[in-house]
């Protein structure tokens, strides 16, 4: 039988796919690498063992070590501007030879830098940060920081959501899987649905989510002391894109409530949507965001939070304290990959992308009847297969398989929640390498029989 519910965040590699996948790269230097990496590291879900050996990375591709080539449409979600940047590159090696590491107590000109400019690209009075070495921690920082303010320590959060895996994060997020067999949590973490337009139960006519923000507030008036809701704006792994009236309502409750709004968009942001950041389509403006992942442009561990100027209040506590804080590589890569991001206008790209892949995603969609639904924005999509489009029964072994097909023909993405495949390149791939990609998606999809 599909184990469906262990399904959830990405694929996983103890299912019998992940085994026959394993009789595709059977060179014996990659069979000796793979079973040293399963020797010596802990074995954990969606990590080892692994999939495959790397040995470099370029654009959009990552090679392995008998030069087989994927095009990465996952990568982290730290490739926005695509792996090996040379203008990046350039950026961090040359901060390499001068000043490689910041003790903390001590200032540094890239890490002043990178927090003047984040704050210049947000609106109202958002321009205080906090660097991390890590979205989890900036996600640790924001909760911290949203108890200080607010002096309520409970926080609203969705089911299935993912902030991060330590434990405060995965006490704060919806997935239950990161949760099980951990013992006692942070308390007073309340969970709502997520507004889901497809399948979800309190979904009504298409595109309807509102029922899921009411929620929100019948939760912060039956429980009381609610100082925060996080949630990613559109969240990444099974691309939920939520209404303009789901956001105008969530953030005019949050305010009626005193009840902070800490917006994870540590996988999206920075262009992902076609907006330097997620919220920017639905005109709101956050009161913490979380950052990371494609902070470092791929090359070096980055994240921070952005809140606002009147949250300076936390003199006496330290809300992070890490060791690598104001990293100076982490801000001299972050500081390029904006300066990469506005030179190109890869945003405008991204909006370009977006509409080129909606034609052909709903070509597919109407083509193969495996497709239940299509969604996405900027170059972010899914695609969630089905056994039947009626039921939606979800079709779990056939998404693994395609993804398995894909990967065997150069291919690499994940699949969420079991059944849905998720389609974020690089930003500046080509439309040709779109193509291509999709190409091969179409060709694997057609190659499953239900
Ligand atoms: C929405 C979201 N929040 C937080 C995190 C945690 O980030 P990190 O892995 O850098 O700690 C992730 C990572 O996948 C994420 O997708």
């Amino acid at each position: 039988m599909p184990h469906a519910l262990n399904r959830t965040e990405g694929d996983i590699n103890l299912s019998s796919s992940r085994k026959g996948w394993y009789s595709v790269i059977n060179d014996a230097e990659t069979a000796r690498f793979l079973d040293e990496d399963a020797r010596y590291f802990l074995h954990q879900s969606l990590s080892t063992p692994c999939l495959d050996v790397l040995v470099s990375c370029e654009g959009i591709y990552l090679e392995d070590l008998q030069g087989k080539k994927y095009m990465d449409f996952h990568g982290n979600n730290v490739h926005q501007v695509g792996y090996r940047n040379a203008f990046v590159l350039d950026r961090v090696k040359a901060q390499m030879d001068s000043l490689p590491f910041s003790p903390r107590r001590y200032a540094n000109i890239p890490a002043i830098e990178l927090a003047k400019k984040l704050g210049s690209l947000f609106p109202e009075d958002l321009n205080r940060v906090l660097f991390a070495p890590g979205g989890t921690s900036a996600v640790s920082m924001a909760l911290k920081l949203a108890r200080i303010v607010t002096g309520k320590h409970k926080v609203i959060s969705l089911w299935d959501s993912f902030h991060g895996a330590s434990l405060d994060a995965i006490s704060a997020g919806g997935e239950r899987d990161f949760r099980k067999g951990m013992g006692p949590l942070i308390p007073g973490v309340e969970r709502i649905p997520p507004p889901t337009t497809y399948r979800g139960p309190f979904a009504g006519s298409a595109g309807d989510d509102m029922a899921y923000a009411e929620y929100l507030e019948y939760v912060i008036e039956k429980e009381g002391d609610i100082g925060a809701f996080i949630i990613e704006t559109i969240r990444n792994t099974d691309v939920q894109i939520p209404s303009q009236a789901y956001w105008t309502k969530i953030r005019e409750i949050c305010t009626r409530h005193q009840v902070l709004l800490i917006l994870d968009e540590i996988p999206i942001a920075f262009g992902r949507t076609g907006k330097m950041f997620a919220f920017e389509h639905y005109n709101i403006a956050p009161d913490i965001v979380c950052l990371g992942k494609g902070l470092g442009a791929g090359v070096i561990p980055m994240a921070a939070i952005v809140a606002r100027e009147s949250f300076n209040i936390a003199h006496e506590v330290s809300l992070g304290h890490f060791t690598f804080e104001k990293n100076p590589l982490g801000s001299v890569a972050a500081l390029a990959m904006l300066e990469y991001i506005e030179q190109h206008n890869l945003l405008i790209k991204v909006r370009e992308d977006a509409i080129f892949m909606k034609e052909q995603l709903d070509r597919m969609h109407q083509k193969h009847s495996i497709i239940g639904d299509v969604r996405g924005i900027g170059l972010l999509w899914g695609i969630e297969l089905v056994k039947d489009r009626h039921t939606k029964e979800k079709a779990v072994f056939e998404a693994e398989k395609i993804m398995y097909e894909c990967l065997h023909r150069g291919l690499s993405f994940k699949v969420s929640q079991g059944n849905v495949i998720q389609l974020s390149p690089p930003l500046t791939i080509t439309r040709d390498e779109l193509s291509e990609a999709l190409n091969i998606l179409e060709q694997s999809i057609g190659s499953i029989t239900i």
